[in-house]
């Protein structure tokens, strides 16, 4: 019986992840809590256990509010993703593509000392956004799990690429395949998907989820 509890309230965790959070209570994410996120990310599998990736952990209130203020499309008037003005923002800025060839290489010669072969170990494109989706999407679901909201972005415009080049090793990064996580506690007064700033409820697009989504192969 405690295991059927317990799928439930991970289900419950994953819909929730699957809402965009985008208002909040202004209550800082606890220190033991980023702490736990951070071996969260440590821990995700990685290919070859190879690190694709740096990760940004923001608390600075005036430097996401600024983020939130860019996290938008270019030439767009408003911002209008609240969910990056949370407690904690979390960016995945992937390596470049040149410093996965670096990496690549370095694979090679290592991997080819053990087993004696001239085998390639190239890494791709797909591979980081493999690890972005792996570390976020587990990130994400840690996060609700232990009781906070969650807010995924994938919008911004020049000026927050150009904030983030200037807090991280820019020569090994790309900021154009980023993503951002917001969390924190929800505003509990109101609907999670109300943006106070625009003064609207944000809806998205929703496919529905059938069978025909499964294969089924027995
Ligand atoms: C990888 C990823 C990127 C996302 N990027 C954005 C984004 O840039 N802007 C936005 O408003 N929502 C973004 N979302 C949130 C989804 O649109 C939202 O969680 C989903 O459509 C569910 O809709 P709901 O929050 O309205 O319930 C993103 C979600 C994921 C998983």
């Amino acid at each position: 019986m405690s295991i059927q509890n317990n799928k439930t309230e991970i289900l419950d965790s994953i819909k929730n992840t699957n809402q965009c959070q985008r208002n909040w209570e202004k209550t800082p994410v606890t220190p033991e809590d980023i702490q736990f996120f951070k071996s969260v990310l440590e821990n995700v599998p990685k290919k070859q256990g190879q690190i694709f990736h740096e990760v940004l952990f923001i608390e600075n209130q005036v430097l996401i509010k600024k983020l939130y203020s860019y996290a938008r499309e270019q030439d767009y008037k408003f911002a209008h993703n609240p969910q990056v003005n949370a407690p904690l923002l979390v960016v995945y800025v992937p390596y470049t593509e040149e410093h996965l060839e670096t990496i690549s290489k370095d694979v090679l010669n290592n991997f080819n000392k053990v087993v004696d072969q001239n085998t390639s170990f190239p890494y791709f494109g797909v591979d980081i956004t493999t690890s972005m989706g792996m570390h976020m999407g587990i990130l994400a679901l840690a996060a609700n799990q232990i009781g906070y909201k969650t807010g995924f972005c994938s919008c911004f415009n020049k000026k927050f690429r150009k904030t983030i080049e200037r807090l991280i090793t820019k020569d090994k990064i790309e900021t154009d395949g980023m993503l951002c996580l917001g969390i924190g506690l929800a505003n509990q007064n109101i609907d999670y998907n109300y943006d106070e700033n625009l003064k609207t409820r944000i809806f998205s697009h929703k496919n529905v989820w059938s069978d025909n989504n499964i294969r089924h192969i027995k």
